[in-house]
């Protein structure tokens, strides 16, 4: 009986094009490289991307001077890699870069992937440039870490760069380079400071590297339900009035509307399962996150509001804490979004000094109705922004070492020089083998290249006269 199995066939069939219903309106980016460093086969993720070796791909190559090798991960007795692109990693000991052709210039988001599966990558020391950018300064992952990166790209290549410190390697696990999507950051933010708010601009020239992607009182959220797939996590570890009786967890079943007519606020900006949670705090209480980041730079903080917590319009008025100075104050969402269940964003900048903690917090507001919600948040983000236009910890250009790259483009160069004219005269020589071989099928209707040196092409035709077709000569 054929049937009930069929049957049972068909039923899975529907439920995957169920399941891949959404995926066909996915962002489809014009740029995607997806490279599994080292790998041997194919990586395909849970969340479908399939992530191609480095060796053999038409669109990227890897120009290194030493052998960069690829490095398979122990197998047993050590447990299975968490991902397949965890199974391998290339290792440098000297200088490497990958280029990879873009198609559409602008902004990209740039994932490294690394996995220090042995003792000797977990302690590799190394510096990483894209675009002669330094983004990675005297790197060290000492344990599995994603550095996630926005940037500008204003070329059709991009180089990506590794370079090993003294004595040491450099290595990486994958690479996800793609265009990001045009609304995903503006040029403009809110710089908050002790002397209060002001506008700032200039944000699409620069680079972001992403710190913290917080899903507030949702659960994890990973590529797979991710629409640029990225990683948010819980934010009870970042809660610093953890106990605080004024706050209250939310969950939305829900649909979350999007403005029709909005190209800023779409999907991509964030997934539903971000704005599907939240937390709120009473007109009398604060609720607080710190959030430890490196000192002395600055910060784009986007915080996502989505109100699924009001019953109707016009309930809450919140104020809004960046790094402890004031935001703004009694903000009112109902009239910035005018509905319910429609996610809307802030991006403030501010500067972190010493204290090493970027703290952000929202607080009720006297005209909210006591003992309810008065405000909520649903999701962070916080990005490290460059601090010079040659780095993201300043200005370092004895590290990339651009003086290599530039002769070693020029012994590339030269190579390339060199084949084209050794081409240019095979071609030549093919050319003049042609006619030579009209004119001799003309006199005597053989392909036999003639030893006979009666002309200056006889010389060319002697020197070449390996593939005699007849040898009735
Ligand atoms: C990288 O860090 C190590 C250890 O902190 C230090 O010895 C080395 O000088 C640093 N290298 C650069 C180029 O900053
Ligand atoms: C994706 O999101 C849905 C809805 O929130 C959830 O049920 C599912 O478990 C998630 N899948 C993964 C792989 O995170
Ligand atoms: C909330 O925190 C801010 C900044 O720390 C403070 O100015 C404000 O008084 C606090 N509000 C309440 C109700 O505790
Ligand atoms: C960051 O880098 C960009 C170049 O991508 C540059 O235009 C910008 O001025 C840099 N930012 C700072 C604060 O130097």
């Amino acid at each position: 009986m054929a049937s009930p199995p069929g049957a049972a066939r068909l039923a899975a069939l529907l439920l995957l094009a169920l399941l891949a219903g959404p995926a066909a309106s996915r962002f489809a980016p014009a740029d995607n490289h997806l490279i599994a460093c080292g790998a041997t086969a194919p990586a395909v993720l849970p969340d479908g991307r399939r992530f191609v070796p480095d060796s053999g791909c038409a669109s990227m190559t890897l120009r290194s001077a030493a052998p960069a090798l690829p490095s398979a991960a122990p197998a047993a007795p050590a447990p299975a890699p968490p991902s397949p692109l965890h199974a391998a990693a290339r290792v440098f000991s000297c200088h490497a870069s990958y280029d990879l052709a873009v198609r559409r210039r602008g902004r990209h988001v740039l994932r490294l992937h690394f996995y220090p599966f042995s003792p000797a990558l977990a302690s590799a020391r190394f510096h990483v440039g894209a675009g002669g950018f330094l983004l990675l300064h005297n790197f060290t992952a000492s344990s599995p870490v994603v550095k996630d990166f926005l940037l500008p790209v204003d070329a059709d290549v991009l180089v990506l760069t590794f370079v090993p410190e003294a004595g040491s390697a450099a290595f990486v696990n994958a690479i996800e380079l793609f265009s990001a999507p045009e609304e995903l950051v503006g040029d403009i933010a809110t710089l908050v400071a002790a002397d209060g708010v002001n506008r700032t601009d200039g944000l699409s020239s620069q680079v972001f590297e992403t710190l913290y992607r917080v899903n507030v009182a949702g659960r994890k959220v990973t590529p797979f339900n991710d629409t640029l797939w990225r990683t948010w996590v819980n934010d009870e570890g970042f809660l610093v009035n953890k106990e605080s009786s004024s706050s209250k967890a939310w969950s939305f079943g829900g649909r979350i509307a999007y403005p029709k007519d909005s190209r800023l606020m779409t999907r991509e900006v964030a997934p539903d399962n971000v704005y599907n949670s939240a937390r709120s705090v009473r007109s009398d209480g604060n609720l607080t996150w710190g959030f430890p980041v490196p000192a002395r730079n600055r910060y784009l903080v986007r915080m996502h509001f989505c109100d699924i917590v009001s019953k109707a319009l016009y309930q809450l008025y919140f104020s809004i804490y960046v790094n402890g100075h004031l935001a703004v104050k009694d903000f009112d969402i109902s009239s910035t979004t005018g509905y319910l269940a429609y996610p809307y964003y802030i991006d403030y900048v501010v500067d972190v000094e010493d204290e090493g903690m970027l703290k952000l917090a929202i607080g009720g507001s006297k005209m909210s109705r006591p003992g309810e919600a008065s405000g909520f948040l649903n999701g962070l983000e916080i990005m490290r922004m460059n601090k010079t236009g040659g780095g993201m910890d300043g200005d370092f250009p004895v590290v990339l070492d651009m003086g290599y790259l530039v002769s070693k483009g020029f012994r590339e160069f030269a190579r390339s020089l060199l084949c084209g004219l050794v081409f240019a005269g095979l071609f030549l020589v093919l050319v003049m083998l042609v006619l030579r071989l009209r004119t001799e099928l003309k006199n005597n209707g053989t392909l036999w290249f003639s030893q006979s040196v009666d002309s200056g092409e006889g010389k060319l035709a002697k020197a070449y006269q390996l593939v005699p077709t007849k040898t009735d000569y």
